[in-house]
């Protein structure tokens, strides 16, 4: 089950590497802004950024830290990173295959740990958070910046079966109160949070994913035609042209090893 997952993330992250390299969604947003305000980079920071993608939240760091360390788990993101890298003459960045529940590096050899656009991938998210406050130091920090789900149970299944009929990689997102206790179980201390929203449009959501004609139409239904209570919570409307906006939230959060 955990290996099917991680292959399905492989295979659709294979596909879709060349695009993320120009996606305008994932060099810039919101989220990355409050990511960087977060983490609070410094000169003398030695920053691991766990499943990097195309390498953009350890490229907005890079010129802020030390030294970056970016780690993914598949070779065809690492390497549109790499071509990124030499574009931009960014020298402190250094890329590593690997998986985020358990990362090959050693442990309290991180000052900042950064997980960015991911987690909602990972078959088991405690194991990753372990990781990243595994390899942290004492007083380090760890900040995740990922989709969060309602806190209602319904709701937040119905966004997780949403994006799954979407991209078959997606495992789940997790409400607010479940991401801080995952954190304070893995003894990082959470110090500030961030939720912002994230406005979506239904025919550029699933372009991007390169859902097949058939399923889209069949996801499509599936948002028009959600509860009333769904339609409000995700601010689900038909548009004009034609189109379907809807949209959540996006959470980060900071926790400091205790
Ligand atoms: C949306 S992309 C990442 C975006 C990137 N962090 C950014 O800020 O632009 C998601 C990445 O997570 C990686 N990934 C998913 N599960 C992983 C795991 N268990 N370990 C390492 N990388 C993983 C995928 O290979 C993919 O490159």
């Amino acid at each position: 089950m955990v290996d099917d997952a991680k292959a399905s993330v492989r295979s659709q992250f294979a596909r879709q590497a060349a695009w993320y390299t120009v996606s305008a969604v994932h060099r810039r947003s919101a989220g990355l802004n409050a990511l960087l305000r977060l983490a609070a980079p410094g000169p003398a920071d030695r920053a691991v950024d766990v499943a990097t993608g195309t390498g953009f939240t350890a490229f907005a760091l890079a010129p802020h830290c030390a030294r970056v360390l970016a780690v993914d788990m598949t070779p065809g993101m690492l390497e549109e990173a790499r071509k990124l890298r030499k574009a931009r003459g960014l020298g402190n960045v250094a890329f590593c295959l690997g998986d985020a529940e358990s990362l090959p590096l050693r442990s309290a050899s991180a000052d900042l740990v950064t997980c960015r656009h991911a987690a909602h991938h990972f078959p088991h998210l405690p194991a990753a958070l372990a990781e990243m406050a595994r390899i942290v130091r004492t007083g380090g920090r760890v900040v995740l910046d990922d989709t969060c789900a309602p806190e209602d149970r319904v709701l937040a299944a119905l966004m997780d079966d949403w994006e799954r009929r979407r991209d078959p990689s997606h495992v789940a997102s997790y409400p607010p109160t479940r991401l801080r206790e995952m954190f304070e179980r893995c003894g990082l201390g959470v110090t500030d949070v961030v939720v912002t929203h994230v406005a979506l449009r239904f025919n550029d959501w699933v372009r991007r994913a390169g859902v097949r004609a058939e399923q889209q139409a069949s996801l499509r239904a599936a948002l028009v035609g959600a509860s009333p209570a769904a339609r409000a919570a995700f601010r689900i409307r038909l548009e004009d042209d034609g189109d379907v906006s809807f949209g959540w939230d996006e959470i980060v959060i900071l926790g400091v090893k205790r």
